[in-house]
């Protein structure tokens, strides 16, 4: 597989079949996805995979915490600047509103959308879970590294036939994460990611999102 077709053939998987992705898969990937730049080559990630029964374990212990407290336990980080402002704003609301519509979830529809919302809670059905987490001394230049080694390991998923959906909305679950992986005190953790192969006729799936056009954020001088 080309990367060019690794790029455009990912998209944020919302809908897993629970096939489940050999060990040696997740290790391929994540040896050559280990490959990925980083500032000093710091390599400033770690990840955590989780899968088979202790992945059951681990979403039926969200799940008994999920009713009783649906913002989860806050978070350690701003997952979006507190006040988003324009482009920004307007392409946040655009995607929510086309991923609701793919579903026909209509927008006054509250607990559609919750019950939507919550799947990000079961990984979206993905049979393998991914927690990355960073040093908490590190900066925004190792944050944008931890964010390649991500992407990396979303191409190479493509390249093996599996799909991934980067999900901040773990961050949420810091501390019952942390607990359950036992991530260490100077860790915080950044997003899960599932990762499996797509249920290909779940509607959500089928959602492609826009993307704006190069004038919008290219700067051409002397080219
Ligand atoms: C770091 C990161 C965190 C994300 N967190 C979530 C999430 O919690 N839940 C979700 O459904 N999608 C999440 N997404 C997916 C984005 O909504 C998605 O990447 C964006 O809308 C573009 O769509 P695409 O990935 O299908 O191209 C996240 C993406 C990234 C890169």
């Amino acid at each position: 597989m080309k990367v060019s077709e690794a790029l455009d053939s990912r998209f944020s998987c919302r809908a897993f079949k629970d096939t489940p992705v050999p060990r040696d898969t997740i290790i391929e990937i994540l040896e050559t996805a280990k490959r990925a730049p980083s500032g000093g080559n710091l390599q400033p990630w770690h990840v955590y995979v989780v899968g088979g029964e202790e992945l059951a374990g681990f979403k039926k212990l969200i799940a008994s915490k999920l009713p009783e407290n649906p913002m989860g336990e806050g978070s350690e980080y701003n997952v979006y600047p507190p006040k988003l402002k324009e482009p920004y704003r307007s392409r946040r609301f655009k995607v929510g509103e086309d991923m609701y519509a793919s579903i026909g979830v209509a927008r006054e529809d509250k607990v559609g959308r919750l019950t939507q919302f919550a799947r990000n809670f079961e990984f979206f059905g993905a049979p393998v879970a991914l927690f990355f987490t960073i040093d908490r001394t590190m900066q925004e230049g190792q944050w944008a590294d931890l964010g390649m080694f991500i992407q990396s390991i979303m191409l190479l998923a493509r390249e093996h036939g599996l799909d991934t959906c980067p999900q901040e909305a773990w961050a949420i679950w810091y501390k019952t994460i942390g607990e359950f992986v036992n991530i260490p005190e100077e860790q915080m953790l950044f997003c899960g990611l599932g990762l499996g192969y797509r249920d290909p006729d779940a509607p959500i799936n089928a959602l492609r999102t826009d993307r704006a056009p190069l004038e919008e954020f290219v700067t051409f001088k002397g080219i």
